[in-house]
């Protein structure tokens, strides 16, 4: 059930979307643990910051279909054809056989095929790294998450690794844009090549086509095993990173274990015609659920992530600016960030430093 603070904002967002075409509605799943707690903070930020969005909430309980497949509840597909844009705090999985991903799910049914992981060092949460300011793009529908699996024989399990030039081609031209829009300098696609010749062979073929039309990004390939070495002792060499699904799940978190970990980077994913989700891509943290000391940081930066999809910049911009400061200022953070301070505080703290 959604919380009161985010139905009334949900109510008051249907009848605003039809006052002002300016304003953006948002398909909010606020997710299991923490994620309400998380979501309300969100919501707080953007209407201090007077951020032209208006809220959704839906319910994301997963539904079987006749032939036994999961997905999510009618409503929620409803509210992103309406939107195309959704914000999504964490999503249980629960581990064992048949359960198939929420997150995953949502990512297929709408063909979300980039995922976006910007991972920047933030100044006043010290880690072995100052100077990290990388993306991980990740292909985010096919590969080692194809889900087609099967015994072959008693004691004999296959995993199909699924690569098509379709879905490569497509995630190497988002990247490629991505780079040139986002005045980035280089794309580094990260592959094994030596051992899946032509799984991997075929992503990387793409991706050096794609960046032959893309004169001014410098394109360099590198094996994954060598580019998590360079990673963890030089990433102010890198820039943005291309690469199939699995190395980038991988390649993601450690690279924001360089900046301080998951609670303070966002997540992208993107599909055809500007559908996007953004997401926190931590847990639920059911042990401190409901005791408002949760981080909001992470589907904070993410819903900035969602301003800048939409050309908000401005809005973008200055709620970034109010929670780097808060950080910085070191005064009022959570107690993963090295504070004693809970969400609320956090999160007021943010709302005083929005200039
Ligand atoms: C991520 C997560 C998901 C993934 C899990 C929750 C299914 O680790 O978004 O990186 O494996 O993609
Ligand atoms: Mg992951």
């Amino acid at each position: 059930m959604f919380s009161p603070v985010l139905r009334r904002v949900c109510l008051s967002s249907r009848s605003s979307l039809a006052r002002a075409s300016s304003t953006q509605c948002v398909t909010l799943i606020e997710g299991d643990g923490i994620g309400p707690e998380i979501s309300r903070a969100v919501v707080k930020v953007f209407e201090a910051a007077d951020a032209p969005i208006t809220w959704e909430p839906v319910d994301v309980s997963p539904v079987k279909t006749p032939d036994g497949r999961v997905t999510v509840p009618e409503g929620v597909i409803q509210s992103m054809e309406r939107n195309k844009i959704g914000l999504k705090g964490p999503l249980e999985t629960q581990i064992g056989k048949g359960s198939v991903s929420l997150n995953l799910t949502l990512r297929r049914v709408f063909s979300l095929y980039a995922n976006v992981r910007p991972c920047r060092s933030v100044e006043g949460y010290k880690t072995g790294y100052d100077d990290v300011d990388l993306v991980t793009i990740r292909e985010n529908t096919e590969g080692e998450y194809s889900g087609i699996e099967h015994e072959v024989i008693d004691g004999v399990v296959q995993s199909i690794k699924l690569i098509t030039h379709k879905a490569s081609m497509r995630v190497a031209e988002f990247a490629f844009n991505y780079a040139r829009s986002a005045g980035r300098k280089s794309v580094t696609a990260v592959h094994k090549s030596n051992i899946m010749r032509r799984a991997d062979g075929l992503f990387l073929a793409c991706c050096a086509e794609v960046a032959s039309q893309y004169p001014d990004i410098e394109y360099r390939d590198m094996y994954l095993d060598t580019a998590c070495l360079h990673l963890v002792k030089r990433p102010h060499v890198f820039d943005v990173l291309v690469m199939p699904n699995l190395y980038g799940d991988i390649l993601s978190d450690l690279c924001a274990g360089l900046v301080g970990g998951l609670g303070l980077t966002p997540s992208g994913n993107i599909g055809a015609d500007g559908v996007a989700i953004f997401e926190a891509v931590h847990g639920t943290a059911p042990d401190i659920a409901g005791q408002d000391k949760a981080n909001p940081t992470a589907l904070l930066l993410s819903a900035v992530m969602m301003l800048h999809h939409l050309s908000f910049t401005q809005h973008a911009d200055r709620i970034q600016a109010a929670i780097l400061e808060t950080i910085r200022e070191g005064k009022f953070v959570t107690r993963d960030l090295g504070g004693g301070a809970s969400c609320t505080e956090y999160t007021n703290r943010i709302i005083a430093s929005l200039k």
